[in-house]
């Protein structure tokens, strides 16, 4: 029987290509979204790939509705936290709703989606959590206090959890994509957007696919041996 992978955020942008990119490697793939019903429609029509709404910042729906997952799929042995908003703003101008947002989406939600599913994964001996992070997590970004802060906590969650998940056969990793060409990047003003891509050494935004591969590599067994791992996928433009 095929692996139980679920990629939250998983039917837009990176999550989609993460979402296809399992689905091809042989998974059975669950993804969730947050609001946009139409895009999530439109993806199950096109992939197959079944989608679920909830908001990974609230603790209770995560737990629900990986409850639902289960029960239509299996356990759950996959996890792909990719879910993130971006909420940009300097510092000086920045809301406390700009900041809780973002924690709460982009650090709370890591924690709200992989605490329901710890205790299966531990007593199956068996689970792969792979966080999405982001270049900004690890060298900041004007504009992206919160953003860049709660990346950075990704990373460090990622780092204390492998510790634990180790004896248990479980493995914890994250990938820091820089700028990829997805809708949340389209939205950085234009003369930003080139400003930046004059930074990328190999030239060019990166792609949805060139992070899913990544993810299928850290999900397979064969990468059992890689655990608090930061794979850093950014054109070169920052080098950690
Ligand atoms: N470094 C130094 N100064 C900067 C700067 C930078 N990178 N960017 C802007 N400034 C300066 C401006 O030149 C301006 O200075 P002056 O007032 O002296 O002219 C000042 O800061 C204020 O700039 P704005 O008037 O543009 O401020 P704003 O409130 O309109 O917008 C912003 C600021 C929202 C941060 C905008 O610059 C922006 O969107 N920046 C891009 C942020 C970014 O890279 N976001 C990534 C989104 S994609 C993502 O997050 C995915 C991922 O993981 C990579």
């Amino acid at each position: 029987m095929s692996r139980v992978a679920l990629v939250t955020g998983g039917s837009r942008g990176i999550g989609a290509a993460i979402s296809m990119a399992l689905k091809e490697a042989g998974y059975t793939v669950a993804a969730t979204y947050a609001g946009n019903d139409e895009a999530a429609a439109k993806f199950t029509e096109e992939t197959g790939i079944k989608t679920y709404k909830w908001s990974v910042a609230d603790y209770d729906a995560c737990a629900d509705g990986i409850a639902k997952v289960e029960a239509d799929l299996g356990p759950v042995e996959v996890l792909v936290n990719n879910a993130g908003i971006t909420r940009d703003a300097p510092f000086h101008k920045m809301s406390r709703e700009q900041w809780q947002e973002v924690m709460d989406t982009n650090l709370s939600g890591v924690f709200n989606m992989t605490h329901p599913l710890w205790p299966g994964m531990r007593e199956r001996k068996f689970g792969r959590v792979i966080n999405i992070s982001s270049i900004n997590g690890q060298k900041g970004q004007f504009g992206q206090a919160n953003y860049s802060a709660a990346k950075a906590g990704d990373i460090g969650f990622t780092k204390a959890l492998a510790q634990e998940g180790a004896r248990a056969g479980i493995t914890v990793n994250v990938i820091c994509p820089g700028y990829i060409a997805t809708e949340m990047v389209m939205a950085v003003p234009e003369k930003v957007r080139e400003s930046i891509i004059s930074t990328i050494p190999v030239g060019r935004l990166g792609e949805p696919e060139d992070i899913a591969r990544c993810v299928v590599f850290l999900a397979s067994d064969e990468a059992g041996f890689i655990t608090g791992s930061t794979i850093t996928a950014n054109g070169g433009q920052y080098l950690a």
